[in-house]
């Protein structure tokens, strides 16, 4: 047997640059003369979306049947490792059951604003939770023989222009935040794989990224796994290779080989670059994957049990007033809203799956044994239903308890696109509002990927937030609601008041395309807490039906240098009626005068099951690491000299006093010039502020002219001039869309997206050869109003 150096000695350099190219959507490229076989991909974080063919043609929605898992915004919320590897596990299953080599996620993404369309496939604000939730995922995936492919590194923290955005971000918020989570899940967990983003990351693409693949990924972190690119995210051959990036997806059809040669000839792709790439494609594509044995249809079956476990445990009880959950069996109940009957149960566009089954919350309740009248109240439009609205408060009048299931439409929340606000529609907002005028005991469950602004929150008793929970979200639902489920989610991200409190409010998508991440290293409660913000919920929050309390915190040490850990060891005790889950939360602090340094920040965490009346200790090691802070000059964590602070807490509000550990390490430095706000963020960040902090500009928006357009530019950008670039663009969405009846459907809408605002030389790359270089060249130059030479070629 040949030695994968041996075979890759045998290649020619246009075999070598072939292997770093996939062979088409799914599959990377095989070389037969050295038996080198291919590997299949597939989405994604919460299920497989598996098409069967060589591509996309099938549209987003198409997809051979497999389980649908919550979504990650709700996984993260069990606080849950060993579940969400189990989760990993079975995805793994299935992943073999279709041959599939290489599952695309986790999405671990920090959830900088909560209009992000995308949050629903991300986990948290948080990192540490964001990476060992991640790292769980991975871990239980890979157990099953198949590879992981962490994703989308880094700093992609929006959809709006994702392409092309620039995401400007101080060194300390990188690595102390955004990368934070890359970290933990590829160190603790080896992913074979990680995806770089389709953004730029301070002015570099994340392909051709360097000191992201290479000196952080590479280095730093000892990745020895395969970067695959986003589909469609190469920015250039070359330059991508030299940084890092190993394999380009999905297949471009050797459009760049031939610069790639030329660039190998003329010493500007450098050999060993070269080498590293094709030879960690080869790798992962010979590396023996399991054959499944088991029978498909019983792994459904099993997985979907799974599934709705996951989302029993994910659900997060906001407002339980007066007990008003779990129903009392003979109570009089009247179920609200259009969402009961038609459940949303995952966000759209890439990570969509198609499952066996579902059960709406209707279903559940049924299924339950539960009895209800049932009244629509609104619809998805957003119209002001009147009838739907007064028929509603009607029955509302004669019920005992009123469930209003209310939520974000399929259209607000999807890949591709950001949401334009956090307000549910205004006519579910006015329906609840008239419920509680004519029923006192009011429970909204809450079916949504992200945070969305609560108006009547003091006017319900009860709230259930349901996040998006997977094929048997009804089921999981009617279990909560009737006790034979006690809740035990915690939030994983901080619920704002209003959106206008959210500390990136006022920059984000201003200019999508050079965002400047003002707000540094306050994101989510790291802000909240410091600027005395208040919020609806907190950070780590989450009620059960039995009462819990936290005593005799004690720490192994008081004092610690590099090397050293400390335990922190807690009573907790269940002091209610009911068996149920808590989640014993370790924050360590920093003094409110310390610059860019939240007052706490997770470093640790134990899901802990009591009996009711039972007490058990935990104990939670926190390594030198959870007391370190990032020195940029030396390119590596540092213990500070410092007193930093143990706290323990349910959340990230409700804390035992906080315990001091002096850490013994480099003398903290002052730095005078620094604006006031990174020390005390009160208001909003200011992006002269930001430039001062960390020397980064924020660009004014470029609206190209004729004249100025390239290959870079967009189809919606050339159109605003051009007639013909605009009549192109509108067959080519016609191709795309062909399947979808619904032109006002998120696949739709994400889709239009791809078309209109993907740069023309992305768009040839993906286009299966079907848009050339050539005829972009030609829309190009017909946007410059070149039009002889467009057509007459000169
Ligand atoms: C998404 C990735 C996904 C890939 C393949 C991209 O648009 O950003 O998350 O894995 O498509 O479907």
């Amino acid at each position: 047997m040949q030695s994968l150096a041996e075979k890759l000695n045998q290649l020619t350099p246009e075999e070598l640059i072939k292997l770093t190219s996939g062979a088409d959507f799914w599959r990377s490229t095989a070389i037969a003369k050295a038996h080198i076989p291919s590997f299949r991909m597939s989405d994604g974080p919460n299920g497989l979306r598996y098409q069967a063919g060589e591509g996309d043609a099938l549209g987003i929605n198409d997809s051979v049947v497999s389980t649908c898992f919550p979504t990650a915004s709700a996984i993260a919320c069990t606080w849950d490792p060993e579940l969400v590897a189990e989760m990993g596990r079975a995805i793994g299953l299935e992943a073999r059951s279709l041959k599939v080599d290489m599952v695309l996620g986790p999405g671990i993404n920090i959830k900088r604003n909560p209009l992000c369309g995308r949050n629903f496939e991300y986990f948290s604000e948080d990192p540490y939770l964001a990476g060992m939730i991640g790292a769980a995922w991975i871990k239980g995936l890979q157990s099953q023989g198949v590879a992981a492919c962490l994703k989308h590194f880094a700093g992609n923290n929006q959809e709006n222009d994702r392409l092309l955005s620039d995401s400007l971000i101080d060194a300390t918020a990188l690595h102390e935040l955004y990368l934070e989570a890359f970290r933990i899940a590829v160190q603790t967990a080896q992913p074979e794989g990680v995806m770089c983003s389709y953004n730029k990351v301070n002015g570099t693409y994340a392909s051709d990224n360097a000191y992201l693949l290479t000196d952080v990924l590479r280095h730093q972190w000892q990745f020895k796994g395969t970067v695959v690119t986003d589909w469609g995210a190469l920015n250039n051959k070359v330059a991508s290779l030299n940084a890092g990036t190993d394999l380009e997806m999905p297949s471009s059809h050797n459009m760049f080989d031939q610069q790639a040669l030329a660039a190998l000839k003329a010493g500007q792709l450098k050999p060993k670059a070269l080498f590293r790439a094709a030879g960690n494609v080869a790798r992962l594509a010979e590396t023996p994957r399991p054959e499944f044995k088991g029978n498909r249809q019983d792994l459904l079956a099993k997985n979907g049990q799974l599934a709705q476990k996951i989302e029993e445990h994910a659900a997060v009880l906001l407002k339980n007033d007066d007990q008003i959950l779990p129903l009392q069996p003979t109570q009089k109940l009247l179920v609200v809203g259009q969402m009961a009957a038609e459940t949303r149960y995952q966000g759209a566009g890439s990570s969509h799956i198609n499952p066996p089954a579902h059960t709406s919350i209707l279903k559940g309740l049924t299924k339950a044994g539960i009895a209800y009248n049932y009244q629509q109240g609104y619809d998805f439009t957003n119209e002001t239903a009147g009838q739907l609205t007064a028929a509603a408060v009607t029955a509302a009048k004669k019920a005992q308890t009123v469930v209003v299931v209310a939520g974000l439409p399929e259209n607000d929340e999807s890949e591709g696109f950001d949401r334009q606000n956090m307000s549910l529609p205004v006519n579910q907002n006015v329906l609840i509002d008239r419920l509680a005028a004519v029923n006192p005991n009011i429970i909204v469950l809450l079916v949504a990927g992200a945070p969305v602004e609560l108006p009547w929150l003091a006017k319900v008793k009860g709230l259930l937030n349901l996040y998006l929970g997977g094929q048997y979200v009804g089921d999981a639902a009617a279990a909560i609601l009737t006790g034979k489920v006690n809740p035990s989610g915690k939030l994983a991200e901080s619920y704002p008041a209003a959106y206008q409190d959210v500390p990136s409010a006022e920059i984000y998508d201003q200019n999508p395309r050079s965002v400047g991440y003002a707000e540094s290293v306050y994101v989510g409660y790291r802000y909240y807490e410091k600027a005395k913000q208040p919020v609806a919920f907190p950070f780590g929050f989450g009620l059960s039906y039995t009462t819990f309390k936290l005593s005799d915190t004690k720490l192994s040490r008081d004092h610690i240098q590099a090397g050293q850990s400390v335990d922190v060891t807690v009573n907790v005790t269940n002091t209610g009626h009911w068996d149920g889950a808590e989640v014993v939360q370790v924050y360590v602090g920093n003094s409110p005068k310390r610059a860019l340094k939240p007052l706490k920040e997770l470093k640790g965490f134990q899901k802990v099951f009591l009996k009711a009346g039972e007490t058990k200790s935990v104990t939670i090691t926190l390594p030198t690491h959870a007391f370190s802070e990032w020195n940029d000059e030396q390119q590596r964590w540092q213990l500070p000299t410092a007193d930093k602070f143990v706290i323990v807490g349910i959340s990230s509000a409700e804390t035992l006093p906080p315990l001091v550990v002096q850490t013994v390490g480099k003398p903290l430095a002052d730095n005078p010039q620094l604006p006031t706000w990174y020390i005390t963020p009160i208001g909003k960040p200011s992006l002269v502020d930001f430039t001062k902090m960390s020397g980064l500009t924020v660009q004014s928006p470029i609206i190209p002219r004729p004249g100025q357009y390239t290959r870079l530019n967009t189809p919606r950008e050339l159109g605003t001039h051009s007639l013909i670039v605009r009549k192109v663009a509108e067959i080519v969405k016609k191709n795309m869309t062909k399947g979808i009846s619904d032109p006002n459907s998120p696949e739709a809408k994400f889709m239009e997206t791809i078309v209109m605002d993907t740069p023309l030389i992305r768009l040839a790359q993906q286009s299966s050869g079907k848009l050339s270089l050539t005829l972009v060249d030609k829309l190009v130059a017909v946007a410059n109003r070149h039009y002889f030479k467009a057509v007459f070629g000169s």
